[in-house]
């Protein structure tokens, strides 16, 4: 047990999938795990165990925000041996070519701060995905026939943005979409020497201010996890 995650060390796999909600890790973890055992419920963050043709996966939330996800990251590393991590979660739009549905493979992740801001003080660390989990989703995805864009994203610290011209300069540069867990996630796996990737759902749009109607929500979310589980075990 840590202070966070009420599992015995045993019952967390190496592979992690992590949903920001945690009513989607139990949603995952029924549909797409055997036998899936419920090994975390503080705070109501749950978490489960299972198999995924045969091998072991726990789908674990990592609430919503950096900081929620820095505390899980950190627990499941540190204290229950995680060694694959793979973010599943939502972002919005930040360029025409990327449409509501589409997946992205967050390559690498900007942001305004993290909670390593503290650690790298003056320095723009560069968080960066774990390239054999990126090139194995994005082989998964193409095989799938899902619209994939791999790239830079954003990590924001506010769902409700001021900055309208900060997002300008990004859509400027390339940024794909925006989210607000993957630079931290990648930090901390880049710190523990561990594999980290976000594949993201475009389930709103910046520029056209579309939406996915909240129907669809499950269907695009079922594609990511499967990308994810393939990701995880690819020449495993
Ligand atoms: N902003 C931040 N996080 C998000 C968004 C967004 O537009 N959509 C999904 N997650």
């Amino acid at each position: 047990m840590t202070i966070h995650i009420g599992a015995t060390p045993g019952e967390i796999a190496e592979t992690v999938l992590m949903p920001g909600d945690p009513y989607r890790a139990k949603w995952a973890a029924e549909t797409f795990l055997s036998d899936p055992v419920c090994v975390n419920e503080v705070r109501g963050m749950l978490g489960y165990t299972g198999t995924w043709n045969g091998h072991r996966v726990t789908i674990h939330g990592s609430g919503m925000g950096m900081p929620s996800l820095s505390i899980y990251a950190n627990e499941l590393i540190r204290d229950y041996g995680a060694k694959t991590l793979i973010r599943i979660g939502s972002c919005g739009g930040m360029q025409d070519k990327v449409k509501i549905r589409d997946v992205i493979l967050a390559m690498t992740a900007s942001s305004i701060s993290t909670p390593s801001r503290g650690i790298f003080k003056e320095l723009n660390f560069a968080p960066c995905a774990d390239w054999s989990l990126l090139s194995a989703a994005a082989q998964a995805a193409e095989a799938k026939g899902t619209t994939t864009h791999v790239g830079g994203i954003y990590s924001a610290d506010v769902f409700y943005d001021e900055r309208p011209d900060l997002n300008e300069q990004m859509t400027r540069h390339g940024i794909l979409g925006v989210e607000m867990e993957a630079a931290e996630l990648y930090n901390v796996a880049l710190r523990h020497g561990v594999r980290a990737l976000a594949v993201l759902t475009v389930s709103d749009h910046l520029i056209t201010g579309e939406a996915l109607p909240s129907a669809d929500r499950e269907s695009s979310f079922g594609d990511m996890v499967e990308i994810a589980l393939e990701a995880a075990f690819a020449h495993r």
